[in-house]
C-alpha cells in the first residue's frame, strides 16, 4: 500500500494544477485532494475483493524493479507480457507525463526522471462481476477518476488517466460457443460469448477446434469484448461478414449504478444501440460480448514487399493501388497496405486475405494490379508469399509487437474518391513532401460492411459507404523533449489532414479506435449523426459521467484526463 507521503509526493508529480482544482466539488478526487481516500480505506477496500487491489506504476518503472533491473528488449515489444503490467500501455507515449511539471518521463533502462504519469494509482484487478461492481461503488463513495483497461492497445490513451483508479477486466477470459443463442425467444444461431478481457487470439484458437470464425482484429492481442467492438470493430474478414459491431448479439454490461444489465436488441436497446459503435469505455464495463459466428473456410494470405526508389515511385504507386482498388471485390477479401519510409529503404507492404481462393486463384486476382506496379519507374518487387489454411489458422498470432511511442490520425475514404485514382497519388505525394513517414491503408469496407446499412446502430455512417480507412502513423524514440512531442501530436491536424481531405472529403468520418486525441470536432469525425442520441443515452445510463473518455461521449464536459469539470 503507497504510503501517505507517496500519495501527497504523487500529487506534487501530477501538475499541481490538477491537485489544487480538485479541491473544488467539480473535480474528482486525486491523491492529495481532500477527499481522497485514506490508506486505511484503501486498505479496507483491498480486503473487500479479496487482495485484487495492486500498486501501478509505468512500465519501465515495473521492468526496474524486476530481478536484474530490466526488462529484455523482447519483453518490452511484447503485448503479452505488457499484459501482466497494470500501468502498461502498448505505446508507451500515454505513460508520460508530457504536460507535467516537472515533465514525468519513464524510459526503458531510463527511469531517473520516473514519476506516475499518466499512470493511475491503484489497479482493481478484477475476476468477478463482484469485483466489477465493489470497484464502481468505491470510485463513486469517493468520487474517484476511474479509467477501465483490457489490454492498453488504446490508440488514444483512452485506458489510462493520472490519479486515477484503474478497473482491469484483463482476467475476465470465460469463452463458450452454442449453436443456437437465444435472445428472448428468437434463436439468433451460432454465436460465442467471450470475456471481456479475453484476447482475439484465443477466440480464434477456439474457434479452430469448434469450426467457426467471427469478425475480430487483424492484432491478436487486441479484447474483441473490450474497446474495440464499443468502437465498431474491422476486420479483414469485414468485406465478407461486415463490421464486428454488425455481428454482436448481447453484451454483459455493469452500469454506473452498479446493476449488472444484459443488453440486447430486446434488453436495454437502446444501450444495445450505443455499445456498437458509440465508443469505448463510455458506458459501463463490459463483462462480456456474444457475437454470431459463422463456418470457418480457407484462405489464402498473399504478402508482397515492394521496394520503392523516391517519393516520385511512391505516388505513383499509391495511383495505380487506388486505380486497382476494386480488385478484391470478387472474393470479398481484406488488405492492409502500408506504405513505410525510411533512410535508404521505403516499402509498400501489401497484406492480403481472399477468402475460399486457392493461392493460384489468388495471383490470377492480383495480377493486373501488380503488373501494372511493377511497371512503375523505381517499384521492384522484394518478396512475395502466399500461405493456404483455414481462417483462424491465419488470424492466430500468439503475439504483438508493440511498446512503441506514436500517435495517428485517420480518415474513411469514400469508395467514390476512387472515381479519380490520380487524386490518390497526389494525396500520397504531398503527404511525403509533409514529411510523413508511415500511411497505413486498409481495405476493410465495402461488401458486406455497405449492405449493413440498415441494422440500427452507433456505427457512424460513413463507414457504409467507405472503401478503405486511411491512417497516418507519427512515431518518434522513447526521449525527445516534451515540446516535441506536442508538435508531433499536431502533426496531424495541422498539417496532414488538410491534404488527405482532397480524397476524405471535408466532412469525412474517422473510426474512433484508429484516431487522433485532438480531433477538434469528435463529436461528428466520430459518431456522425449519432452524437445527440448518444448523449441522451449516456445521461441516462452514466448520469453522473463516471465513465468518461477522450474525445468520447460527454468528454466536453471534462478536461482532456477527466479530472474536473470544464
Ligand atoms: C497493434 C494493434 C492492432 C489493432 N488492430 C485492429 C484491428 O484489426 N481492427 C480494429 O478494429 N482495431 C484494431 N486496433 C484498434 C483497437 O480496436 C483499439 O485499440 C481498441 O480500443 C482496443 O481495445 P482493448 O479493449 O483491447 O484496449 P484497451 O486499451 O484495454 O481499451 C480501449 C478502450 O476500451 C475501454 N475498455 C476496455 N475494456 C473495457 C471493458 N471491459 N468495459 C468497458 N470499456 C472497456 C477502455 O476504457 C478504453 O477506452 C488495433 C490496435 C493495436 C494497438
Ligand atoms: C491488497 O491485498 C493483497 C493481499 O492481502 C496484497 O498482496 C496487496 O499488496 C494489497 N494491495 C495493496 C495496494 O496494498
Ligand atoms: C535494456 O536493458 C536490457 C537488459 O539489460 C537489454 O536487454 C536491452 O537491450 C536494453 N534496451 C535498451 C533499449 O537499451
Ligand atoms: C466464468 O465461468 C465460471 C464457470 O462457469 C463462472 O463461475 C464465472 O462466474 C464466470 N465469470 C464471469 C466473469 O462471468
Ligand atoms: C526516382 O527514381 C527513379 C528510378 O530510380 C528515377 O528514374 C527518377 O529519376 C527518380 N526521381 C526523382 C525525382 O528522383
Ligand atoms: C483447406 O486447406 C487445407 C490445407 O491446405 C486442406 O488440407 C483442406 O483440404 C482445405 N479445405 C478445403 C475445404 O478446401
Ligand atoms: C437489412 O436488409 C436485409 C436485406 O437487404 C435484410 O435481410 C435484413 O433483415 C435487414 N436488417 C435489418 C436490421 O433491417
Amino acid at each position: 500500500m503507497k504510503s501517505l507521503s507517496q500519495l501527497t509526493s504523487l500529487c506534487i508529480l501530477l501538475s499541481s494544477a490538477i491537485c489544487v482544482s480538485s479541491l473544488a466539488t467539480h473535480c474528482r478526487n486525486v491523491p492529495g485532494s481532500n477527499g481522497y481516500p485514506s490508506v486505511a480505506a484503501w486498505s479496507a477496500f483491498n480486503a473487500s475483493i479479496s487482495g485484487r487491489l495492486v500498486d501501478v506504476v509505468p512500465s519501465a518503472e515495473f521492468c526496474a524493479r524486476l530481478p536484474g533491473g530490466a526488462c529484455t528488449d523482447a519483453q518490452w515489444g511484447s503485448a503479452l507480457f505488457r499484459n501482466g503490467i497494470p500501468g502498461s500501455m502498448e505505446q508507451v507515449n500515454w505513460e508520460q507525463g508530457y504536460d507535467q511539471s516537472p515533465p514525468s518521463l519513464c524510459f526503458q533502462n531510463q527511469t531517473t526522471l520516473c514519476g506516475q504519469g499518466n499512470v493511475p494509482v491503484y489497479s482493481v484487478e478484477a475476476e468477478s462481476v463482484a469485483d466489477v461492481q465493489a470497484a464502481i461503488k468505491f470510485a463513486t463513495t469517493n468520487n474517484l477518476r476511474l479509467v477501465i483497461k483490457s489490454s492498453g492497445h488504446d490508440q488514444l490513451g483512452r485506458s489510462t488517466a493520472p490519479g486515477a483508479l484503474l478497473l482491469r477486466t484483463t482476467a475476465l477470459r470465460n469463452i463458450s460457443f452454442t449453436d443456437n443463442f437465444y435472445v428472448g425467444d428468437n434463436n439468433m444461431g451460432p454465436a460465442v460469448t467471450f470475456g471481456s478481457g479475453m484476447p482475439g487470439h484465443t477466440v480464434y484458437k477456439e474457434g479452430a477446434t469448434k469450426g467457426r470464425i467471427v469478425t475480430a482484429g487483424a492484432a491478436a492481442t487486441v479484447c474483441p469484448g473490450g474497446g474495440y467492438l464499443q468502437g465498431t470493430g474491422h476486420s479483414p474478414l469485414s468485406p465478407l461478414l461486415g463490421l464486428a459491431a454488425d455481428n454482436a448479439l448481447e453484451f454483459q454490461i455493469v452500469v454506473a449504478s452498479g446493476e449488472l444489465l444484459t443488453v440486447n436488441e430486446d434488453s436495454h436497446p437502446d444501450l444495445f444501440f450505443a455499445l456498437r459503435g458509440g465508443g469505448a469505455g463510455s458506458w459501463g464495463v463490459l463483462i462480456s460480448a456474444t457475437v454470431k459466428t459463422f463456418p470457418t473456410f480457407n484462405l489464402t494470405q498473399s504478402i508482397i514487399t515492394l521496394g520503392i526508389a523516391n517519393d516520385t515511385a511512391a505516388s505513383a504507386l499509391a495511383t495505380v493501388h487506388a486505380r486497382h482498388i476494386h480488385m478484391l471485390d470478387s472474393v470479398r477479401g481484406g488488405q492492409y497496405y502500408y506504405l513505410e519510409k525510411a533512410a535508404g529503404s521505403t516499402v509498400f507492404w501489401i497484406d492480403t486475405y481472399l477468402p475460399h481462393t486457392t493461392p493460384d486463384e489468388a495471383e490470377t486476382i492480383l495480377k493486373p494490379f501488380l503488373d501494372e506496379a511493377l511497371n512503375v519507374e523505381g517499384v521492384e518487387m522484394i518478396s512475395s508469399e502466399s500461405t493456404y489454411a483455414d481462417v483462424n489458422d491465419i488470424l492466430y498470432d500468439d503475439d504483438d509487437s508493440v511498446g512503441f511511442y506514436l500517435y495517428m490520425g485517420s480518415r474513411l475514404i469514400p469508395e467514390s474518391a476512387y472515381d479519380t485514382p490520380e487524386t490518390v497519388g497526389e494525396v500520397y505525394e504531398g503527404l511525403l513532401d509533409a514529411g510523413s513517414q508511415i500511411i497505413l491503408g486498409h481495405i476493410i469496407a465495402g461488401g458486406q460492411v455497405a449492405e449493413n446499412a440498415n441494422i440500427s446502430s452507433a456505427v457512424h455512417p460513413a463507414w457504409r459507404t467507405a472503401k478503405t480507412h486511411l491512417i497516418l502513423v507519427n512515431e518518434f524514440t522513447d526521449a525527445p523533449s516534451p515540446a516535441d512531442v506536442f508538435t508531433i501530436h499536431r502533426q496531424f491536424q495541422d498539417i496532414q489532414l488538410p491534404i488527405v481531405e482532397k480524397i476524405s472529403g471535408p466532412n469525412a468520418g474517422s473510426y474512433s479506435n484508429e484516431a487522433d486525441l485532438l480531433e477538434p470536432n469528435f463529436q461528428t469525425t466520430f459518431f456522425g449523426p449519432n452524437y445527440a442520441k448518444l448523449s441522451a443515452i449516456k445521461s441516462m445510463y452514466d448520469p453522473e459521467d463516471l465513465f468518461i473518455v477522450g474525445a468520447g461521449v460527454g468528454s466536453e464536459r471534462w478536461d482532456q484526463w477527466g479530472i474536473c469539470r470544464v
